[in-house]
């Protein structure tokens, strides 16, 4: 269908403006069929265009099917948001040369890649990069606003913006504070917005609640024996096999390759992917199996650190939590009395800002849990990353006043339609506020921030 939209699309192009539109039309395809093959398993340095497909072809598409029908108005919206693409941190970058060396000075072998690593590429990424937002991830906040605008034209309007209805909290990181800005100015290059600036927050408590939870540093963060499954895998069975394939693709001694080194190479693939939209010669170094035996591992790491695997990890984020719902109450109420403050909340933070409060709304919970061992019987699990946490990941929730069938509450990951975990819901309907809240009872009535991250606070319940 899309495929048949975009040939007719090509045909039209060339009978208005023939042969130079028609070169731009064969970059556009050759970029389509320059997505790496191991590209869905990126985990959270993948890019947001693999998790909808559909912006590969238009960047600016939104589906709006699954939102309420005309008889339900928005009244409020709730965005967190991940910052878009960026370099590397200088840990992974220290990596990245590590294996570039080596690559370099001991690998052999007559495949193109392998001469094309040796000869022409270039180790281009430097420490001081340090995790900052590129321009892939400029235009990843800039598009997301447009798309937003078009998916909420109401809420996400000139005159909302205008009015200062639209509040944006940001986490201190520069790649955060550069993504709000990139949001900000996707909205005024949209309306020619030149006579009027638009201001940010800066709420590190909120949007890295993770640095200010006690018992999350002492018990996950600074406990290397957290991470015992993250460990155990990595020197399992199914990594020895992928380091082993990488070693023999690379002609080197099966001793030269460790985990650190296979996940800094695919890295490298992922990034100049993400960031330069190459298919990289890194990627030659995989195949589907070794990317989901690392992407695995990515997930396992998520999963103690930031997921299901420890009860304070998404404990941690019972401030956003509360945060996010004491602005819904708020929109809820004033617009009983009509007029509505604030009616869109930009909050732009990490993946670690994220997967704690998806964790908490209980998203992504597989009846099993990740495990050193389970590798294979988690191939179907729902919990993960590359799916659902790319660059510029979002939760949006949305309030809609549908008249006589009440205020009720959408939530969207991705831009895509979800069902709140556990609440007995017909899959296309948007359920009740009110029943939204009940579902989160006991959440809403405990989850306190303060409570939680104390050292010596015991988890009465998961
Ligand atoms: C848009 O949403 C509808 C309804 O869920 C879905 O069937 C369709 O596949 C979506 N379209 C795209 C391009 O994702
Ligand atoms: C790798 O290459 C470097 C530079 O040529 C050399 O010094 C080193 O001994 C080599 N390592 C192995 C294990 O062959
Ligand atoms: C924001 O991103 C742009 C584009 O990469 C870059 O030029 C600029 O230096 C960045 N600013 C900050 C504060 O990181
Ligand atoms: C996640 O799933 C487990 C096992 O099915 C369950 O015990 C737990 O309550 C769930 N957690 C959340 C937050 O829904």
């Amino acid at each position: 269908m899309m495929f048949t939209l975009y040939s007719k699309f090509t045909i039209v192009n060339f009978l208005i403006c023939g042969i130079s539109c028609c070169f731009i039309d064969y970059f556009k395809s050759r970029s389509v069929s320059n997505i790496p093959t191991i590209a869905n398993y990126f985990s959270t340095k993948g890019r947001y265009e693999e998790v909808n497909p559909y912006l590969i072809e238009d960047i600016l598409a939104v589906n709006k099917s699954q939102l309420p029908s005309a008889e339900c108005r928005e009244v409020h919206l709730t965005a967190i948001v991940r910052h878009g693409t960026r370099y590397p941190t200088s840990k992974n970058v220290k990596k990245m040369q590590r294996v570039y060396n080596l690559v370099l000075h001991n690998a052999s072998g007559r495949e193109s890649w392998l001469r094309e690593i040796q000869n022409h590429w270039r180790m281009w990424y430097t420490e001081d990069m340090d995790g900052r937002l590129v321009e892939k991830g400029v235009n990843d906040l800039k598009h997301l606003a447009v798309r937003m605008s078009k998916l909420f034209p109401s809420l996400v309007s000139e005159e909302k913006l205008r009015g200062g209805h639209v509040k944006f909290i940001t986490s201190s990181k520069h790649r955060c504070i550069n993504s709000t800005l990139s949001f900000q100015r996707g909205l005024t290059e949209l309306w020619n917005i030149d006579d009027q600036e638009f201001d940010h927050e800066v709420n590190d408590a909120l949007m890295r609640f993770f640095e200010h939870c006690t018992k999350f540093l002492k018990d996950v963060d600074d406990n290397p024996s957290a991470l015992e499954e993250v460990d155990k895998f990595n020197l399992g069975p199914e990594m020895k096999r992928v380091t082993e394939k990488i070693a023999d693709r690379l002609h080197v001694p099966y001793s030269l390759i460790t985990d650190d080194m296979a996940q800094a190479a695919f890295y490298l693939c992922a990034y100049e992917f993400s960031i330069k939209n190459e298919n990289s010669p890194w990627c030659q170094l995989f195949d589907a199996v070794d990317a989901q035996v690392l992407e695995y591992a990515l997930d396992l790491k998520q999963f103690w650190k930031r997921g299901y695997g420890y009860p304070i990890n998404s404990k941690s984020s019972c401030i956003l939590f509360h945060d996010v719902f004491s602005r819904l109450d708020k929109a809820a109420s004033e617009n009983k009395l009509g007029t509505v403050s604030e009616a869109v909340t930009i909050q732009v933070g990490h993946a670690e800002t994220l997967l704690p409060l998806l964790t908490l709304l209980g998203f992504f919970n597989d009846s099993e849990r990740l495990t050193s061992t389970n590798y294979a019987t988690q191939a179907q699990r729902s919990f993960r990353t590359s799916k659902f946490l790319p660059y510029a990941a979002n939760l949006l929730l949305v309030l809609y006043d549908c008249g006589e069938d009440g205020l009720r509450l959408q939530p969207l990951l991705n831009e895509k339609p979800m069902v709140f975990p556990g609440m007995d819901q017909q899959q296309a309907a948007i359920p009740l506020y009110q029943d939204v809240r009940d579902h989160y009872r006991e959440l809403l009535q405990g989850c306190d921030f303060e409570t939680e991250c104390e050292l010596f606070h015991e988890n009465t319940y998961t």
